[in-house]
């Protein structure tokens, strides 16, 4: 019988709006044992997501609703501690789907396997992960950007948005992002080599967009809706493909707000479509092995932001994603990865 102590946050009660501390209840559990098929991952990063959120309603979605009581359900990067799964050893790292806790049991079939000579583990649960994989997926299959063409991209200074502009550069696009911060459009330019970038809380905000993309919109990957992809309609191209991806900007919102210009979908002959990243599941491989060939060539830099603090911090990590204070993919570094 194991005698440690797992610290795991659970969720208290379904919030109101924003998720504050009285949602939350952090407990100490006994480490859990893996059966057939599992394996007991040391958990090192905790991925934090904005869609979390999303979650801790009540109701129906894509996946099943995080329950009053459980323990939150998050990617999570680790080592493995005890297999009883035929593909994984004790001490192998992995990515896979976990919880806001220490330790986990995991069935061996939802883990990948983390070579950290090729990256590091922080990157297999950023770029090479549900986010990166989300732009991939999301540009590629929906978007599908021309050579010539100007991508542009919200939140691109987040985990999903900078990894799909530096494909879409990738592929030939002229890509624009927009952002909340002119240090945040600075480093787009500068750093990940974005065309032009738009910071979204100018007042000068339109005028700033028609600058930036004087010959329209062909493809726009859209990860915070609301307003912002309200205005955004207004510099579609003929022919434009709007990549619904998320909603950041209305996810803890009672009421979500939804666009008014959409009939600039019927004028420029434009489509609007949405995906989850889940249905290419199978593609998941393929793609990361084109992911770190655009890796080693120096195309494609993964970016991740990463605080350290113990399970019981998620929330506030969460909530700084809300505040925009993360340059690329946001992670929580447990206690147990030193
Ligand atoms: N479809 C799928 O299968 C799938 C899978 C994974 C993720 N996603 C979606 O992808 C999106 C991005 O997720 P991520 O993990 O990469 O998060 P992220 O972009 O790294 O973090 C959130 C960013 O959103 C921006 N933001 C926050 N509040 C905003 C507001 N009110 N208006 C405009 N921007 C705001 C902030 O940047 P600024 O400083 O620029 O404001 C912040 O950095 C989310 O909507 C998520 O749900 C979709």
């Amino acid at each position: 019988m194991k005698t440690e102590k797992n610290a795991q946050l659970r969720l208290a009660k379904r919030p109101q709006g924003e998720a504050g501390p009285d949602d939350f209840e952090l407990t100490h559990d006994q480490v859990p044992s893996p059966r057939d098929g599992e394996v007991l991952v040391e958990c090192h990063l905790l991925s934090v997501d904005p869609s979390s959120r999303t979650h801790w309603n009540a109701g129906q979605s894509y996946r099943s609703m995080v329950q009053v009581g459980q323990v939150i359900d998050v990617g999570v990067a680790g080592r493995v501690l005890e297999s009883n799964h035929p593909d994984f050893s004790a001490g192998d790292y992995i990515v896979g789907p976990g919880g806001i806790h220490e330790f986990g049991v995991i069935p061996g079939d939802q883990l990948t396997l983390c070579d950290t000579r090729i990256a590091p583990l922080s990157s297999w649960l950023g770029g090479l992960y549900m986010t990166g994989l989300t732009a991939y997926f999301g540009l590629l299959e929906i978007g599908q950007p021309k050579e010539g063409e100007t991508v542009l991209v919200t939140a691109a200074s987040g985990a999903v948005g900078m990894v799909a502009g530096q494909i879409a550069g990738i592929k030939g696009a002229r890509v624009v992002g927009v952002a909340g911060t002119d240090e945040k459009c600075q480093f787009l330019i500068n750093e990940l080599k974005f065309e032009a970038a738009v910071n979204y809380k100018s007042l000068t905000l339109y005028n700033d967009l028609r600058e930036a993309t004087p010959d329209r919109v062909d493809v726009i990957f859209d990860n915070v809706g609301g307003p912002l992809l309200d205005t955004l309609f207004r510099r579609l191209a003929i022919g434009a493909r709007i990549i619904v991806s998320g909603a950041t900007s209305q996810y803890n919102n009672e009421t979500i707000y939804g666009p008014t210009n959409y009939l600039a979908l019927a004028t420029m002959r434009a489509r609007m479509e949405g995906f989850i990243i889940f249905d290419y599941e199978d593609r998941y491989q393929a793609a990361r092995v084109e992911m770190i060939e655009w890796v080693k060539r120096g195309e494609l830099k993964l970016v991740e932001n990463i605080v350290d603090g113990g399970v019981g911090d998620y929330p506030n990590v969460l909530h700084r994603l809300y505040e925009g204070a993360n340059v690329g993919k946001m992670l929580l570094r447990l206690p147990t990865a030193n």
